[in-house]
Formats: structure tokens, sequence, C-alpha cells
């Protein structure tokens, strides 16, 4: 055999991970196997591989092991819609994708070449966990990588994508990254598994229960997206990838755009007459940003708040909205804790800040009190205040409170603040304001009812208005509705140039 047509067969065992039984296993679950995956998510023909030869010890710590080309993750860099992206897929086919040191040593390696290079990195996750026969190497490995991912955050963006198990201390790569993937019903993330779980608290859960997809996007936010299958997935990395820059030094791509009339006179009739009735922001949204440009996040959490990337005028930009059409808008614990996620997230790349406003307040109860909402809300005060990124707020009805001031208000930096003419900012709303300033004076007259009506009407039109802060200057300009936008495009193009010089430190410290 010639020296080529050696390497030709090693890179066609290569290329069969595991074998083909095993292959055909992952094809039966639903499966897709590492290269497969790769293969949809960079563009086509794009792909270099590094490390295809790295195996595993051959001497384990109980049993001699069977060596594999790869061990169990296959690395590279390549590129999607043209821009470079390191990536690494672990190969459930061989020892179930189990993280070994070669392995780990094959991610860190393409993570030290994301960072040296300024390129984002993606993760595809399948796997049994640390390599059970290498012992403590596989977990030095996995300490390797968090470490990594921690110096990396904030210099490149970090996607993870969970396409099988996740369990134990391997959860915590994902974690630390930007965003997490995940699909439905062939994943699933926890720390401790459901035996653990049975023997420790004597609850029976299954895994798709205890940490699947929905699970994880409902109810615990540790998933930002939930994804019906594998290639849904993989359009998700490739959509989310559009809208962030390389690194932090970087801009975000801008998206061809032909300006035109950007007046939205559908925006004049949104916001009910009625300030208890609800509608939905992201028909605002969907206004006011470029067409078919929104891309939510954490969609299914937390869902009084809205957070997504979107475009205008080909320019992305981050959304952070409060939600009317569930629980009022109300800022709750999760609320905060998505909405100052996010935002530092933007604020670390470079992309512009949306704050949409109609919020009644935080939300009261012991529940949120004693679970922390005075830390968790002041999250979402610290990130917005901390963001040196243009950032624009758009008033469209309630701003009430310690939420006005949380919600990009003029104080804590915000460079535009706009109001719809419904816009209601003040203290409280007009019936908790006269209850309590008024309480004597209804109590004591001869038909209460009336009388509150009548002090709350007169509230109402001297101080819900958007009207008493405009001449303070704390709202920019009160504007038509359906000019919005046109303000919009003129505004962040004005704060193209920003450059805020922040005091000197080491880092803030965010009420974690
Ligand atoms: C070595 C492993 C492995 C592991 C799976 N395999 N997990 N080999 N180390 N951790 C191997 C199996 O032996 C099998 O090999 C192949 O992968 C596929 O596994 P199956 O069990 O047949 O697949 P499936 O039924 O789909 O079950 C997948 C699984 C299960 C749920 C992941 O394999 C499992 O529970 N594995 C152990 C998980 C675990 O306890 N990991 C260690 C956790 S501690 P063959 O040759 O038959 O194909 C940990 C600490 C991290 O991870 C700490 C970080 C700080």
């Amino acid at each position: 055999m010639s020296k080529i047509q050696e390497l030709q067969s090693k890179i066609a065992a290569a290329m069969l991970g595991g074998g083909q039984v095993r292959i055909d296993s992952q094809h039966k679950k639903g499966k897709l196997t590492a290269r497969e995956r790769l293969q949809l998510l960079l563009d086509e023909g794009s792909f270099e591989e590094l490390g295809m030869f790295v195996h595993n010890r051959n001497k384990g710590l109980t049993t001699e092991q069977e060596q594999f080309p790869g061990d169990g993750v296959v690395t590279g860099f390549g590129t999607i819609n043209g821009r470079l992206v390191y990536v690494f897929s672990q190969d459930f086919t061989v020892y179930g994708g189990s993280l070994s040191e070669p392995h780990a040593r094959k991610i860190c390696r393409i993570m030290d070449l994301a960072m040296e290079n300024g390129a984002p990195l993606i993760g595809l996750n399948d796997s049994g966990g640390a390599r059970i026969q290498e012992g403590v190497v596989s977990l030095a490995g996995y300490a390797d990588i968090f470490y990594r991912n921690t110096r990396a955050s904030g210099v490149i963006p970090q996607i993870s994508a969970i396409m099988g198990p996740c369990a134990g201390g391997a959860v915590y790569s994902p974690a630390i990254t930007d965003f997490i993937l995940m699909v439905e019903n062939t994943s699933y993330m926890f720390v401790t598994g459901p035996n653990v779980v049975k023997t420790v608290t004597h609850e029976e859960v299954t895994s798709e229960d205890l940490g699947g997809a929905r699970t994880h996007a409902t109810k615990s936010g540790v998933t930002h997206f939930s994804c019906s299958n594998e290639v849904a997935c993989i359009q998700n990395i490739r959509q989310l990838l559009g809208y962030m820059p390389q690194n932090c030094e970087d801009a975000a791509p801008v998206y061809p755009y032909e300006s035109g009339n950007e007046n939205r006179p559908a925006l004049n009739n949104m916001i009910p007459e009625n300030p208890n009735q609800p509608y939905d922001m992201k028909e605002v949204i969907a206004e006011l940003t470029d067409a078919d440009s929104f891309l939510e996040v954490h969609k299914d959490f937390a869902e009084n708040i809205i957070v997504g990337f979107a475009r205008i005028a080909g320019r992305s930009i981050g959304i952070v909205a409060n939600q009317p059409a569930v629980l009022a808008g109300v800022l709750d614990i999760h609320a905060s804790v998505k909405g100052a996620r996010f935002t530092r997230f933007c604020d670390a790349f470079n992309i512009p800040l949306l704050v949409l406003v109609d919020v009644p307040g935080f939300l009261p109860g012991t529940d949120q009190e004693w679970n922390g909402i005075i830390t968790n809300g002041a999250k979402l005060l610290f990130a917005l205040s901390e963001a040196t990124v243009p950032k624009i707020t758009v008033t469209t009805r309630k701003a009430y409170g310690g939420a006005y001031c949380v919600m990009n208000s003029k104080h804590i930096g915000a460079d535009l603040n706009f109001a719809f003419p419904q816009a209601e900012i003040a203290v409280m709303g007009p019936k908790g304001a006269v209850e309590i300033i008024y309480k004597k004076e209804i109590d004591a007259s001869g038909s209460p009812e009336t009388r509150m009506n009548e002090l709350v009407a007169d509230y109402t039109e001297r101080f819900a208005n958007p009207y008493l802060a405009a001449e303070k200057g704390y709202i920019d300009e009160v504007v038509t509705p359906e000019e919005t936008r046109t303000r919009l495009i003129r505004g962040y193009k004005m704060l193209e140039n920003k450059v805020v010089n922040m005091p000197r430190k080491k880092h803030g410290n965010i009420p974690l």
C-alpha cells in the first residue's frame, strides 16, 4: 500500500467513528452523527478538521480501551455564511462521546485557536460524561475546558447545542457559554440523574421531565432555545450567529437594507385606550424592526419579558421589552435575570439595545421577596446601568415606580428616551396613589366609591401621562407612534460612534 493509500484508509476508518453498528444505533435514536451535524452546520466544503488521528490511552484505569481515531470528538474550523467559526462535535459512537484526556485536549486546542483568532466557538454536545476508564484525568480535562470557557466569556461568542446526554459536571461548560440550544426528546441536561434523585429525594421523574429541552426552556431557563429536531437546532445556530460580531472588538454584520417609507401607521392603534387592557408587545416589535428580523431568545421562559435580536435598517440590535400580554408585563425574579443576562451579552458584543417599556412595577408577594427579588431585580438594573452600547428606550404605556428607573431610564444612562402619548410615567398607578394619599378623605366622604372614582380620574388626568417626565427632560421626545421607527433609525445612526469611558476597575460586582 502506498503512503497515500495508507493515509486514505486511515481517514476512511476515522470517518466511521465507533463503527457502522454504532452509527446505525445513533440513527435509530433519531440522532445524527457528529460529522453529519458539522456538515449541516458549516458552509458546504468549508470544514477543516484538526486532530483526526488523536486517540486515547490504550491502558485505562480498569480495562484495556479499544482505540478509535479522533477519540470521540471531531474538532476544527469552518465558515458559516462565509464567517470563520471554530467547532467541536462530540461523537457518541465512540465510548458514548465520553470525555477522555485527549478528547478534552482537542477541545481546548480549538478553544485556544478561537480566542487567539477572535472567532466564535460552537460546541455540539452529545456525551456520556467523564470517560469512566480514565478516572481523574478526565475530570482535569473538564476543568481545563471550564477555565477556557470562562476566559473566553465576553471575548468571543460561545454557543452550545445539546444533542444527547449532558450530565453531571459536564453541564457546566454549556452553562458558562452565551447560548444553549437543546433538541426536544433526544437531549437532556442535569447535574444528577433520575436514579440519584430517587435515592436522595424519593422523587420519581423521567430524564425528559427532569432535564429535557421543554423543561429547561420553560421551567429553569437553562436553555435559550428548544428545537424540534437536530436540523432545526443547527439552522437556529446559523441564524443566531448572523446577529453577532466575531469578537468583542468587532461589529455585527450589517445586512443589505433598502430604505423606504419607514412610517408605521399600525402603531397608532396598537396601544389600547383602557390602560388595563393587554396587548402583544411582539406586534410593536414587528412594526419597529426590519421585516422578519426578530429572533426571540428564551421564548418560553419568563414570558412577561421579551428578549431577542432584530435588525433596524440592516443593523443588529438587542431588544428587552416588557410583555403586557403576560402578567401585565410585571417584573419578577425570572424576568429580571432573563433581561439582565441578555443585556450583558449585547453589551459585551457591541450590539445596541432597544428597551420597550410597559411595566406596572415589580411583582409583590412572599414568594418573590423570600426568593430574592431584591437581589435579582438589581441584576437588571445593574446590567442596563453598566451597558455602554447605544441604548434607546421607548415607553409605550406604563412606567411606574422602581421599574421605571430599572427599564433603561434616562437616569441610568439611556441615550434617547421616547414615549408614546399613551405613556403613564409616575410613582405608581392612579388607583394605588389615590388610595394612599386620599385615604382619609375617601373614608370620610358619604359615598367613598364615587369620591374614589373622581379622585382617580383627576389623578389620571394630571399625572398619568408622559408630559411631566418630558418637562423634566427625562423623556427626550413624546412621539407619534407611527414615527417611532424613523426615530430609531436616526437615533442609532447618531449613536454609531458612541464612546463611554468607564471608571478604572478590575470588574464590577453584579449582584449574583
Ligand atoms: C465510557 C461510556 C460512558 C462513559 C457511555 N459509554 N458512557 N464509556 N465512559 N462515561 C459507552 C457505553 O459503554 C457504550 O459503549 C456506549 O458508550 C453507548 O452507551 P449506552 O449506554 O449503550 O447508550 P445509551 O443507552 O444511549 O445510554 C447513554 C448514557 C449511558 C445515558 C449516557 O451510557 C450512561 O449512563 N453512561 C454513564 C454516564 C455517567 O455516569 N458518566 C459519568 C458521569 S460523572 P459500547 O461499547 O457498548 O458502544 C461525570 C463527571 C463530570 O461525567 C465531572 C466534570 C467536572
